[in-house]
């Protein structure tokens, strides 16, 4: 069991940082936490607001591409720890424009890589890059991503994160840097930002207007309740092996059109509506551009190291994810800003 004393978690304002830190803070009083993140449109600080009154938490607003200031930090803090979450996230958005995905994902891990390169020795430190199982590209309708399987991102943002992946590997391989990577499936859950499907179809559904499920809504996704995410990062931060790689997923897969119609299902359920209400709203779009069918990952070994299982069934993750929706609408409202109804209207309209 190791024991960092002080960490940089970056992008910890986002939807599976905020989680995390949501978590460790309270649990991990002896740790100082440090939390970086630029607040993009992605980031919020209501997302960590419980935290900061706790005495072991601070914020710092910055962008990780800055090494003046990524240096200035590790200067001041004396990290012994990275938990890298930040990350240009949304896959649509790294179709209309990869610059952005290279500039954070790649350009900003490799300014943290050098920070604690310059600042670590040898074999201290640690080093963890959250990425994701779409660095292995795409699934047909059967077999899982294995620690075996061949790198072959298809979209500019699993090509970044890939990337990413392969910098913080060859750190390690060159300098000694000890790392550790996961990757991870489909995240759903509180404080995610509605961009993604799941969050997407209830703000869409509260609204009242389209659901655009993309092509027929048969790619398939492995969908992983937040909260058991971040319980398993939390046991690979402090006892996974130096220089691992960790595959974590939910094992619960479902094609895009039998999720959207059973969140339907839950939503009408818990608003009180008669069954079936809200599938109307169901629009089939235009596909994704070089859309991935399938991901489905093979989390036995981690399970099995690491004592970790997800908690959640598919349908006990969605009860709960539109409860909090529901409790949370005026976090919701906040973000439904001009930049979103921009974003919005360049993704769907004419779609
Ligand atoms: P998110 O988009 O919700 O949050 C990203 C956070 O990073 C935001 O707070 C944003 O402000 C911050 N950020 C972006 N660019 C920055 C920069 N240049 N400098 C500092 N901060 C910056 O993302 P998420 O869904 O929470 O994903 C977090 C990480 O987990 C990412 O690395 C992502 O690739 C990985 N991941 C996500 C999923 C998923 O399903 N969401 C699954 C597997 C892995
Ligand atoms: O697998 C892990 C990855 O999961 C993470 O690395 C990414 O950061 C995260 O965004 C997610 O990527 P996806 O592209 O799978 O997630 P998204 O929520 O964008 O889409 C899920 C599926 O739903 C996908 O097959 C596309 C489809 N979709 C998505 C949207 C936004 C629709 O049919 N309609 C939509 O409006």
């Amino acid at each position: 069991m190791r024991s960092p004393k002080c960490i940089l978690v970056t992008g910890g304002a986002g939807f599976i940082g905020s989680n995390y830190l949501n978590r460790l803070v309270p649990r991990h009083p002896e740790v100082r936490f440090v939390n970086l993140d630029a607040l993009t449109y992605a980031g919020n600080l209501e997302n960590v607001a419980g935290l900061t009154d706790q005495p072991n938490y601070s914020f710092e607003l910055g962008d990780i591409t800055d090494s003046v200031l990524v240096e200035r930090l590790f200067d001041l803090y004396k990290f012994d720890a990275v938990v890298h979450f930040a990350a240009e996230s949304h896959v649509d958005r790294s179709i209309t424009d990869p610059t952005t995905f290279v500039r954070t994902n790649v350009d900003g891990t490799i300014v943290l890589l050098q920070a604690a390169r310059n600042n670590w020795k040898a074999g201290q430190g640690l080093f963890h890059h959250v990425s994701t199982d779409e660095v292995f590209g795409t699934l047909g309708p059967t077999g899982l991503f294995t620690l075996n399987s061949p790198y072959a991102p298809r979209s500019p943002y699993a090509a970044s994160k890939a990337s990413a992946d392969h910098l913080v590997r060859s750190f390690g391989a060159t300098y000694g840097l000890p790392y550790l990577i996961t990757n991870t499936s489909n995240n759903y859950g509180p404080y995610q930002f509605p961009e993604k499907l799941i969050p997407l179809v209830l703000n869409n559904a509260r609204q009242r207007i389209p659901i655009p499920v993309y092509g027929k809504g048969d790619n398939v996704r492995d969908w992983l309740f937040v909260e058991d995410h971040c319980a398993a990062l939390e046991i690979v931060l402090f006892q996974g092996s130096i220089g691992s790689t960790y595959l974590i997923g939910g094992s619960q897969e479902s094609s895009n059109l039998g999720l959207v119609k059973a969140l339907l299902d839950v939503y009408d359920e818990k608003t009180g509506q008669a069954s079936g209400h809200s599938q109307s709203l169901i629009s089939f779009v235009q596909d994704r551009a070089g859309h991935d069918f399938r991901y489905a990952i093979d989390s036995s070994e981690t399970q099995k190291e690491l004592g970790w299982s997800p908690q959640h069934s598919l349908i006990e993750g969605l009860k709960k994810t539109v409860d909090w929706y529901m409790k949370h609408s005026s976090w919701l409202s906040n973000i439904l800003d001009d930049s979103y109804r921009t974003y919005y209207k360049s993704q769907y309209d004419n779609r």
